[in-house]
């Protein structure tokens, strides 16, 4: 299936009466039971889904670096440190790594599977990367990678396989190893993507958070609820935008719209950070400015 790139607004898409119905519909979440048993089984899950798939369900992300200006030059990234957290089998992360030959990158996933397809791949050189097993909603980050030591986290259709009330804790456990002023690269899924509006009754768990045949789950983002997330999570959003394309297959007769939520966080610093709480620049900031000449 082709990805074509036509489109690219920044809006919410708007729905047809009867999508709009059709979710409206579905409004009974899962029970408590099952849902508790998909949180219990989240790992094991996406273990599962890499021993049926192997390394080829996803294909090589070529686009982070047209995407994202922080990736797309090797000379400003020269001796700069990246982490890419749910890393999958390294669809973000081998891409970089040819674009960028000066990055070292650190790549985490809770799928043992995934990790050590990360470290089979032809491409894996210790000496520029460190794959490792982490799951980032419980196991601290500061153990596999030193604190505040790292310029850039990618963060690529991760957050949405995570539960809402976990969502934060796993950005403040990012934050640990995020250098200050360091950025958050994110892309994922969006409110009224094809996808969502495609599942049957008895797969929605909670507001805009679906489990799909396979057990694995998928959360669809307003750029509202991200932007808060993030600022909640001590980052400032630099910017929080939809992106609306089309996945066009002419041969299959296949159509249909994609909605993803993409953005760039930047993590406080202790003077960003006391700025945004009290509304005002601290004091040391009006003490540097007034006695600047
Ligand atoms: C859709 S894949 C994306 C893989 C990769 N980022 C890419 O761009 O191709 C989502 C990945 O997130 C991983 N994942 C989900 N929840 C996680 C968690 N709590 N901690 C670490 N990895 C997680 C899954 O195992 C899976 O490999």
């Amino acid at each position: 299936m082709t990805e074509q790139f036509q489109e690219y607004q920044h809006s919410l898409r708007k729905l047809s009466e009867e999508e709009r119905t059709r979710l409206q519909d579905d409004a009974v979440p899962v029970s408590e039971f099952k849902k508790n048993k998909l949180e219990k089984d989240a790992q094991r899950n996406w273990d599962l889904f890499y021993k049926r798939n192997s390394t080829n369900f996803f294909k090589d992300r070529h686009w982070t670096s047209r995407e994202f200006q922080e990736l797309c030059s090797d000379e400003v990234l020269v001796g700069k440190t990246l982490l890419e957290v749910g890393c999958g089998v390294g669809n973000t992360i081998f891409p970089l790594l040819e674009e960028i030959p000066s990055i070292f990158i650190h790549a985490c996933d809770f799928s043992k599977r995934a990790v050590a397809f990360v470290e089979e791949n032809g491409v894996y050189d210790p000496k520029r990367m460190n794959a490792f097993q982490c799951d980032i909603t419980h196991d601290r980050l500061t153990t596999h990678v030193s604190e505040e030591s790292v310029d850039i986290i990618t963060v690529i259709f991760v957050m949405s396989s995570i539960s809402p009330e976990k969502m934060l804790p796993a950005l403040e456990n990012i934050a640990a190893v995020l250098k200050p002023g360091g950025i958050v690269l994110f892309r994922d899924y969006g409110m009224y993507d094809h996808a969502m509006l495609r599942f049957s009754k008895g797969h929605k768990i909670s507001e805009n958070f679906y489990v799909r045949q396979d057990g694995t789950r998928a959360y669809y983002f307003t750029t509202e609820y991200l932007t808060k997330l993030f600022s909640d999570a001590s980052y400032d959003v630099i910017n929080c935008q939809y992106v609306q394309r089309r996945t066009i297959n002419k041969k299959e007769g296949i159509d249909v719209p994609r909605m993803f939520v993409q953005g760039k966080f930047m993590k406080r610093t202790s003077i960003t950070e006391q700025l945004s709480d009290t509304g005002k620049p601290p004091a040391k900031v009006l003490l540097a400015a007034s006695t600047s000449p």
